[in-house]
């Protein structure tokens, strides 16, 4: 479905303080934010990490899109204004990332698609990625006895 026509170039740099409010805006409307995540602990650490980055993207002045990208070569955090979607800003965020990764050293890229979030395979799909057949396994350390 995707448009050539309607792409739109986005202006994309790392998260300031001031993007706090659109970005938690942008990530409930995006369904990103879950009982168990934890966003502002995701973003305090990330930009805590030497290896780690959020990086916004805006249209006309306003953030329309984010992902963060790091810790060895994850993304997550890709979000795109449902107002906004199938005119490539999705593909330039991930685009923005890989760019940032390669410059790393990193060789390879990996994500993470939520229960109930299948549908965003065919997103990655699109820009490059392929399923890998493996399980994940977690821990949250808080949880931790002894
Ligand atoms: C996933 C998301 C970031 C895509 O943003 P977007 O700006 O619409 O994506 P793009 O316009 O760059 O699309 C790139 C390609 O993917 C395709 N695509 C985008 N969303 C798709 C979908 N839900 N299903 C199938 N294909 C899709 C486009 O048609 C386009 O294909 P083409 O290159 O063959 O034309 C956006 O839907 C979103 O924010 N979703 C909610 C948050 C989320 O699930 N994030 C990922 C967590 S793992």
């Amino acid at each position: 479905m995707g448009n050539d026509a309607v792409t739109a170039e986005l202006a994309i740099r790392p998260y300031e303080d001031a993007d706090s409010d659109a970005v938690r805006t942008l990530w409930n409307a995006c369904r990103l934010i879950v009982p168990h995540s934890d966003p502002a602990t995701d973003i305090t650490f990330c930009r805590a990490a030497a290896d780690a980055e959020l990086f916004v993207g805006s249209e006309g002045g306003r953030l329309v899109a984010t992902v963060m990208t790091g810790h060895g070569g994850w993304l997550y955090y890709l979000a795109v204004d449902p107002a906004l979607r199938y005119r490539g800003l999705g593909g330039q965020m991930v685009a923005h990332a890989e760019t940032w990764l390669g410059a790393r050293g990193v060789a390879k890229v990996n994500l993470m698609i939520r229960d109930g979030n299948t549908d965003v395979a065919e997103f990655y799909e699109a820009v490059g990625y392929t399923c890998e057949p493996r399980g994940v396994m977690s821990r949250v350390l808080a949880d931790k006895q002894g």
